[in-house]
């Protein structure tokens, strides 16, 4: 029997293959599981209550986690100190009347109980329900759905959003999300906030909507991080996102600590030593509240996050990490006009994940090239003197010659569509990403769709006062809102829908969505179409 190289929290017995002999490559713990057996006496409450997820799908699978947590707030979630066993059952149909799979799989103190179930042997192109089980408990039912094979492609239905501050608003745009139940969800980053409004409203424009109970005002250590993902994962809005299709998930910065890059904090005087505890107690939380697979469980400090997806000859999602490779932002960050951001050698990806992403455009060729990614890649500059581009150096923007990299292999790989989305600004916007923006008759390389925030920020405005003056000073800017939502993209082979989906308030529960701009691309041809 094969002898497991992963953690013995992350195994699954499959009990069907079992049953069919099919014993080659199954993954058995060694020593023997000595976990709490499903109908224990050691799980007291309802042990489901932060949900299900899905995540990470391919043809033929997807992740399915949960984590065992009937105190989700209190430190070891109410859980026993010790291993529970539970199992996962997969049907065809929402009300799990023919199970097509089941297995068992073990909870484990030191992943916080969480656990994630890497399925596959699915159907390719077809919708999926699962939950748990534990000591005669259910879990809530989610929906998964694995990719299109070649040539079953079709329409595919897909929301870009992210940025959720808890403190500002309502996760009502998740609730709607989890209504039009997409084929996944790319969730750009900004899940939780590491920090709180310690001075309720004193400091703020934003007015607290809901109030963080207990801990600390800054997350650092790993009971911290948990504790502020599970209140997160608590909201019921979200929790319907996640129940209703897979997520592809990433992180930005707020889930380690505003603006950090490499093993730089953003306050002087942390060591690196001391910010790689912290980027591991982040990461390890991360993981752990994430249905992501055993590939991305962290190593330390270190994550593996930047993986490929493809959908047929469709789509190819490739998912990037611009924060843990990337230089330091030049010119003491912030709103500057830089000209250390020029710099040849700066980088967004680091040498390594460039080159993969590089290597993966020439590989085998595809309708659609999609950036599911951070921080907007567009040029913008708040000046509207065309002789100054005072740009945001957190951003793409601080790292020129790192996109304009991007750019020419883009160019060099044919890319006949090449598609970016992004978010970090509480923003909508949209443009077209001009293979020079030094030169206004430039060619466009492709185009990007920066998606607004959840919550963060509070209400925005429909039309910000500022928004003459920057599509002026942008002329490849397109679209400009601020108020809440998130984008949901529909792609054929033949076009690009981008639909700009927002709630006119996050204070107020229960508002309605609105379409506030549909733009849509034509393939072949990197233009944005008011439609
Ligand atoms: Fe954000």
């Amino acid at each position: 029997m094969q002898k497991c190289s992963e953690p013995v929290g992350f195994l699954t017995l499959d009990r069907r293959r079992l049953l069919l002999g099919l014993g080659a490559g199954l993954c058995l713990p060694a020593p023997a599981i000595r976990a709490a057996p499903a109908g224990s006496p050691h799980v007291r409450g309802d042990p489901f209550i932060l949900g299900v997820a899905s995540g990470d799908p391919d043809r033929t699978g997807f992740v399915i986690w949960t984590r065992l947590a009937p105190k989700p707030l209190e430190p070891g979630g109410g859980m026993p100190q010790r291993p529970v066993e539970l199992s996962w059952l997969v049907s065809a149909d929402p009300d799990m009347r023919v199970i097509l799979r089941q297995g068992q799989a073990v909870a484990r103190p030191e992943f916080a109980h969480a656990v994630h179930v890497e399925l596959d042997g699915l159907a390719p192109g077809r919708d999926y329900f699962y939950r748990f089980e534990t000591a005669g408990l259910r879990s809530p039912v989610g929906r998964a759905r694995t990719f299109p094979e070649p040539g079953q492609e079709g329409t595919i239905r897909f929301v870009s959003a992210g940025c959720q501050r808890y403190e500002d608003g309502l996760f009502t745009a998740w609730r709607h999300i989890a209504a039009g139940n997409p084929d996944f969800i790319a969730h750009y980053g900004d899940y939780i906030y590491e920090y709180k409004a310690l001075r309720v409203g004193a400091d703020r424009r934003v007015p607290v909507i809901r109030e963080m109970p207990g801990l600390p005002g800054k997350c650092l250590t790993l009971p911290e991080f948990r504790h502020r993902y599970a209140l997160y994962r608590l909201d019921a809005d979200l929790q319907a996102a996640h129940r209703a299709a897979p997520f592809l998930s990433s992180f930005d910065d707020h889930e380690v600590e505003n603006d950090w890059a490499g093993f730089s904090s953003e306050n002087e005087g942390v060591t690196r030593a001391a910010f790689a505890q912290r980027r591991a107690a982040a990461f390890q939380a991360w993981y752990e509240h994430m249905p992501v697979r055993r590939a991305q469980r962290p190593k330390g400090p270190d994550i593996l996050a930047y993986r490929r997806f493809r959908l047929g000859d469709l789509l190819q999602v490739d998912v990037l990490d611009t924060r843990q490779y990337r230089d330091r932002q030049p010119c003491g960050d912030g709103w500057k006009v830089c000209p250390e951001a020029r710099e040849a050698r700066r980088t967004m990806l680091g040498r390594q994940q460039e080159e993969w992403l590089h290597a993966g455009w020439r590989e085998r060729p595809v309708r659609w090239n999609l950036l599911a990614q951070q921080v907007p890649m567009m040029r913008f500059d708040r000046d509207p003197d065309p002789a100054l581009v005072e740009t945001h150096m957190d951003k793409w923007d601080g790292a020129e010659a790192a996109r304009q990299r991007l750019f020419e292999a883009a160019a060099a790989a044919r890319l006949a569509n090449l598609v970016v989305i992004s978010g970090d600004v509480h923003h909508n916007r949209a443009a077209e990403l001009r293979r020079n923006f030094d030169d206004p008759a430039s060619t466009n390389i492709g185009v990007e769709f920066v998606a607004t925030s959840i919550s963060s920020a509070g209400d925005g405005e429909d039309r910000p006062a500022s928004a003459p003056k920057l599509l002026a000073a942008n002329p490849h800017l397109k679209f400009l809102n601020s108020q809440r939502g998130y984008v949901l993209h529909e792609v054929s082979a033949s076009r690009w829908q981008a639909d700009y989906r927002v709630v006119d308030s996050v204070a107020r529960p229960d508002r309605p969505e609105t379409l506030r701009q549909r733009l849509v691309v034509e393939a072949g041809k990197p233009v944005l179409h008011a439609a």
